[in-house]
């Protein structure tokens, strides 16, 4: 393989790479037919400048370049501060945030805090487009317990597109709760970002993510980047914290010895409690906290398995994970993690109903940037109802938190009851979700909820809330003005 551009990727992510002999570009890999050349990538914590003023700022800039993905075989990418991907931005419950996004793109494009509570202004989605050669500098305070959330492209109609060709990065929010879970980054914390990817022979990523039903459901598996990856670790626990940044794909996540692991997280937070598995599922968009304990001398691969929807079909390994043979001794597993509160539901809580029968509406209306679809008084506590009378899809909504009250009367699995803002909702089915508002109003600027199958969301399986002090909601104007280009 060509190592001196193996390692140019490698020298961007600022880690170490130990390079190993050429991979088959076009190989396909099934789960049982491991090789494991490459040390997994880990995407670097982003520094920023602390300000006088207490304000953490960071730089992000949207960019070309070439990455070797299939080692060897060098193409054009998309990334933030390098050729694939981001890096991963950390701070507190509490701080004060600031991030200067710079658009080197020739499109235009914009940055989706997913998972954050924020004013509406600062969301990112497609009203605050990020011209070419501009610079977009949204600021707000941590204030939410700790998460592994994360940052991306919606601009819409090009969302699929933007991300497939690699931008996505991490965001983790650490709060005071002394919880006693790894959290040393990239020794025993460490983020796995899982995407599937189609490639021409040349190493380029090929497919189009807006083609047929689904778009792109890839037939090559990449860990934060790398294509065949291993991981050394060091420790008796690891925590990985799981992120599908797929176009498309689920993935039902086991090892391949079927050991039991704990899940201590969802998308918007940490359990009350570790839940023991021995497989999660996994859709676009959501994310997933998990300790696993590890022997020393060890070797095991995390793998996905097909279920019986048409976005998680195939067995692929993703990662061998290789323990040292003497591990560092870790604290052992918290039985208690979190405070958290459950999302009750007052007993006259509105119903909102939302019907999805084919790939580009909702309640058979098609995204419309100009349309509020839903108006929401600040802090209101709701049910939201997602109805599907076909194939697979998931939903994602913005600034929120939801529990899952139950899918087709039955409650989710416990590893799954926590506070999430994706949840998937199957073939013919109806999820149930009780869902807590945030209070930034803003009567002007909505916020989004759709399917996080990007090939959906981009044809315009997508509404849009906002939220208003409560009292005002029959004075919204149920049309705003778009004055962006997209
Ligand atoms: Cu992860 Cu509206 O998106
Ligand atoms: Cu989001
Ligand atoms: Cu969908």
């Amino acid at each position: 393989m060509k190592r001196r551009q193996f390692l140019t990727l490698a020298a961007l992510w600022g880690v170490t790479v130990a390079c190993g002999a050429d991979s088959q570009p076009g190989a396909v890999r099934p789960a049982g037919k491991p090789a494991f050349r490459n040390a997994l990538l880990v995407p670097p914590l982003l520094k920023p400048k602390v300000g006088k003023d207490g304000v953490r700022r960071f730089d992000l800039t949207m960019q070309h370049g070439r990455t070797a993905i299939l080692p060897g075989a060098p193409a054009e990418t998309w990334g933030f501060n390098g050729s694939y991907l981001g890096p991963t931005l950390r701070a507190s419950r509490g701080d004060k945030i600031q991030v200067a996004i710079t658009n080197r793109l020739e499109e235009t494009s914009t940055v989706h805090w997913h998972g954050m509570r924020l004013p509406a202004k600062m969301d990112g989605g497609p009203h605050q487009p990020i011209e070419p050669g501009t610079t977009w500098t949204p600021h707000w305070t941590l204030d939410q317990p700790a998460t592994t959330s994360w940052y991306h492209p919606h601009p819409h109609g090009t969302t699929a597109m933007h991300v497939y060709r690699g931008l996505a990065g991490m965001f983790i929010v650490d709060d005071d709760a002394t919880t006693g879970l790894p959290a040393t980054y990239g020794v025993d914390d460490v983020p796995l970002i899982l995407q599937d990817k189609k490639f021409a022979p040349d190493g380029s990523q090929a497919g189009d993510p807006l083609k047929g039903t689904f778009g792109i459901l890839g037939d090559h598996m990449l860990v934060n980047g790398t294509y065949d990856p291993f991981l050394n670790v060091t420790t008796e626990r690891v925590r990985f914290r799981l992120l599908n940044g797929s176009n498309a794909r689920m993935y039902h996540l086991s090892f391949s010895d079927r050991r039991t692991f704990h899940v201590v997280g969802n998308d918007q937070g940490l359990l009350a409690a570790p839940v023991p598995v021995d497989r999660i599922s996994l859709t676009p968009g959501e994310r997933m906290e998990v300790v696993v304990a590890f022997a020393a001398g060890e070797q095991v691969v995390l793998r996905t398995v097909s279920g019986s929807d048409d976005i998680d079909e195939g067995d692929f390994d993703l990662l061998k994970i290789v323990a040292a043979p003497r591990l560092a001794t870790s604290r052992p597993l918290p039985a208690r993690l979190a405070d958290i509160a459950p999302i009750n539901v007052p007993p006259d809580a509105k119903v909102r109903r939302f019907r999805l029968n084919g790939h580009d509406a909702i309640n058979g209306k098609e995204m419309d940037l100009s349309r509020i679809d839903e108006v929401v008084p600040a802090g209101a506590t709701e049910i939201w109802e997602i109805e599907n009378t076909v194939y697979g899809h998931n939903f994602h909504i913005h600034e929120v938190a939801f529990q899952v009250l139950d899918v087709d009367g039955n409650k989710p699995p416990a590893y799954a009851q926590g506070h999430k803002d994706t949840v998937y909702v199957p073939p013919k089915s109806t999820v149930r979700l009780a869902v807590q508002f945030g209070r930034f109003t803003d009567p002007a600027t909505p916020y989004m909820y759709h399917c996080h199958i990007l090939r959906h969301e981009d044809s315009g399986m997508m509404g849009q809330f906002v939220i208003v002090k409560p009292g005002t909601e029959n004075q919204v104007p149920r049309t705003i003005a778009t004055h962006h280009t997209m």
